[in-house]
């Protein structure tokens, strides 16, 4: 087998960069396609927390854990596939695409490791040129009227919102059927997946909270007719009582009957004390910390149900893809995109919390036209 070589923004191990993780471009080789296999060219991709995790080799060294030198970051965005081996079937030379990040399945079809990330032998889209699995490819829907940049934003945070959406509200229903929609409150710590779901929960009339901060945010959480808190009011001291205390105040002491928390550590306790009887409390992330202190009689007498998902199954993708199209439910255009070029200052701006938009694009092959 022959192998194809690109350009492309790599993740080296601890052994070639032992100080710092940063990403550097370089020459990437890899073998060519199998069978099932298809080459393409990226457009768009967008940063996602596990690029940060990634970075930052926390909570795992995925170049570890995968035994690689070398890894090529990256899953999500859209990309053209180029080249298909010879037993596909789900896609065709020239089609636009969805990166659909799993990298590894169970035999339910639902994820085990992730494209780009955890998953041994997968390259992302930081990388001119990528390899992937046909069933790591959705083709965008023909005609669509959103932009490429809103499908990159699209395809992790909103599959992943998606599928822990479908997981919690059907835990809040096995306890509390037939409470009108309305009157289920649905609150979240800032983040792009939080976004996406509060969106969907406020799309089936749920009451939406979201505690984030600066003002681009709050901006954009009004447009939506999400009620926001703002969490950079409260000082360190006063950080968990000023939540509860707003949190409290909007449901009018009713309490959250989901509440989405992707932070962990440093806001659990927060979120457990803003559940209301019954409430559940639904995760996919870990942005601040894994563990977490539960105290299991509190949790029981409060007949509090904990869920965690992992991504999505491919037929959730589907259902998320045309659930998007047919309600708009798609991440606002953002008109400035990262070029490829500046690629680790942008990874750079992330990882310090100094970009505001939840869904920062890049272009890795975008044209001028690309979206016309
Ligand atoms: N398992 C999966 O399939 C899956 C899929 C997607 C994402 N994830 C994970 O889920 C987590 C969240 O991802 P995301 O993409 O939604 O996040 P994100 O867009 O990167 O945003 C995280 C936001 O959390 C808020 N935040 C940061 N520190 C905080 C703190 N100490 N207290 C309260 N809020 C804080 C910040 O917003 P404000 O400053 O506005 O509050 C920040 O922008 C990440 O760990 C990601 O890797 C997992």
């Amino acid at each position: 087998m022959g192998t194809v070589s690109t350009e492309a923004w790599v993740l080296p191990s601890a052994a070639r960069r032992p100080k710092q993780a940063e990403l550097i471009r370089e020459t990437y080789t890899f073998p060519d396609i199998t069978s099932n296999e298809v080459l393409a060219k990226p457009i768009y991709g967008c940063v996602e927390g596990n690029m940060m995790h990634a970075i930052t080799r926390d909570p795992i060294d995925i170049c570890a854990e995968r035994g690689e030198d070398t890894v090529v970051l990256g899953n999500a965005g859209v990309v053209r596939v180029d080249k298909i081996g010879s037993d596909v079937t789900h896609v065709r030379e020239g089609d636009t695409c969805l990166v659909f990040g799993v990298g590894e399945w169970d035999a339910y079809g639902y994820p085990v490791k992730a494209l780009g990330y955890d998953a041994a032998g997968t390259m992302g889209v930081f990388a001119k040129t990528t390899k992937l699995h046909e069933k790591q490819l959705i083709p965008i829907p023909t005609g669509t009227t959103y932009s490429l940049q809103q499908w990159a934003a699209f395809s992790l945070r909103y599959v992943t919102a998606w599928g822990n959406w479908r997981v919690a509200y059907e835990c809040w229903q096995s306890q509390m059927k037939g409470i009108p929609t309305k009157e289920v409150v649905v609150c979240a710590w800032g983040g792009g997946v939080s976004f996406a779901q509060l969106a969907l929960a406020k799309h089936f009339g749920c009451q939406t909270i979201m505690v984030c901060s600066q003002p681009e945010r709050l901006a954009l959480l009004k447009a939506s007719g999400i009620d926001a808190i703002d969490r950079s009011q409260f000082s360190d001291a006063d950080f968990e009582q000023g939540v509860l205390g707003a949190i409290a105040e909007k449901t009018n002491g009713r309490g959250v009957s989901i509440f989405i928390d992707n932070i962990g550590t440093p806001v659990h306790r927060i979120t457990l004390k803003a559940l209301a009887r019954q409430g559940v409390i639904t995760t996919c992330g870990w942005k601040c910390g894994m563990r977490t202190l539960v105290t299991r009689a509190i949790e029981c007498i409060n007949r509090h149900i904990h869920v965690h998902t992992h991504f999505a199954t491919c037929q959730e993708g589907l259902d998320a893809i045309q659930f998007a199209q047919t309600h708009d439910w798609m991440p606002p255009h953002d008109e400035h995109v990262w070029a490829w070029d500046e690629i680790p200052q942008m990874m750079d701006a992330y990882v310090n919390g100094a970009i505001s938009t939840y869904f920062p694009v890049f272009a890795v092959n975008a044209e001028r036209d690309e979206d016309e």
